[in-house]
């Protein structure tokens, strides 16, 4: 989607200050933005067409129906409660990763991503998650939550290197942690951003999901 389209979709209160093009560890740039309601039919070929071992990780078992209803409540949101960037390869412009939390009672959000298999070992998680976690910080919201498999090692990573969890339980196989933001997201830089090991690290923010 070009910018000028992007423009034209963007509803009331899109929040234009979280956009970064990033350099990712293999040289790959992408464009991260906050979703839109335009990107449903996008979204809805990526779920369909994911990999099912994605697909497992993603929804911890199958993934929802995806009906108009979901899709309208996975893109329409209001960037403050409820928030998700895009990351889209600015080659094909189709995208390539998503990152969202959403509220699970007072100041603590849950997280979760997912990054095409293509685009996967080069910093993106990390980068979407570190920008994910400015704009909770910056919306009062102090914690992250999220859930894994607990043999997904990516996310064990991403979770390390955010400092470690402040809290983890496992059960049934399922890892459920906890992960505190830091308070000044000041840190994380404006505009074109190197990938992961390039950009700064809060200090226990989180690179996780
Ligand atoms: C988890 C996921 C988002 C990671 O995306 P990514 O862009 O490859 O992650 P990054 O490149 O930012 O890597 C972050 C860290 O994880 C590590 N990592 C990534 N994939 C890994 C793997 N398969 N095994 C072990 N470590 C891995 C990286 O080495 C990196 O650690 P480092 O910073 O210490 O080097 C991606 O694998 C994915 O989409 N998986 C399917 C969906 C999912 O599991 N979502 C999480 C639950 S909601």
């Amino acid at each position: 989607m070009d910018q000028i389209q992007q423009q034209a979709d963007s509803p009331p209160g899109y929040p234009w200050a979280y956009r970064r093009l990033v350099t990712l560890h293999d040289g790959r740039r992408v464009f991260i933005r906050p979703i839109l309601p335009s990107d449903a039919p996008e979204l809805a070929e990526a779920i369909k067409t994911a990999d099912a071992d994605t697909l497992r990780r993603r929804f911890l078992g199958g993934p929802p129906p995806v009906t108009p209803e979901l899709l309208a409540h996975l893109t329409t949101i209001d960037y403050i409660r409820r928030f998700a960037l895009v990351a889209i390869d600015p080659a094909s412009q189709r995208g390539v990763a998503i990152a969202r939390y959403e509220p699970v009672g007072g100041n603590v959000a849950e997280v979760a991503i997912a990054v095409s298999p293509d685009w996967r070992h080069a910093g993106l998680a990390s980068a979407l998650l570190l920008l994910l976690a400015k704009a909770a910080a910056e919306r009062d919201i102090h914690t992250f939550t999220g859930s894994y498999l607990a043999g997904n090692r990516a996310v064990a990573a991403l979770i390390e290197d955010a400092d470690g969890p402040d809290g983890q339980l496992i059960e049934q196989g399922i890892t459920e942690f906890s992960v505190a933001l830091d308070r000044d997201p000041e840190v994380v830089g404006h505009g074109d951003q190197t990938g992961a090991g390039g950009a700064q690290r809060p200090g226990n923010a989180p690179g996780h999901a």
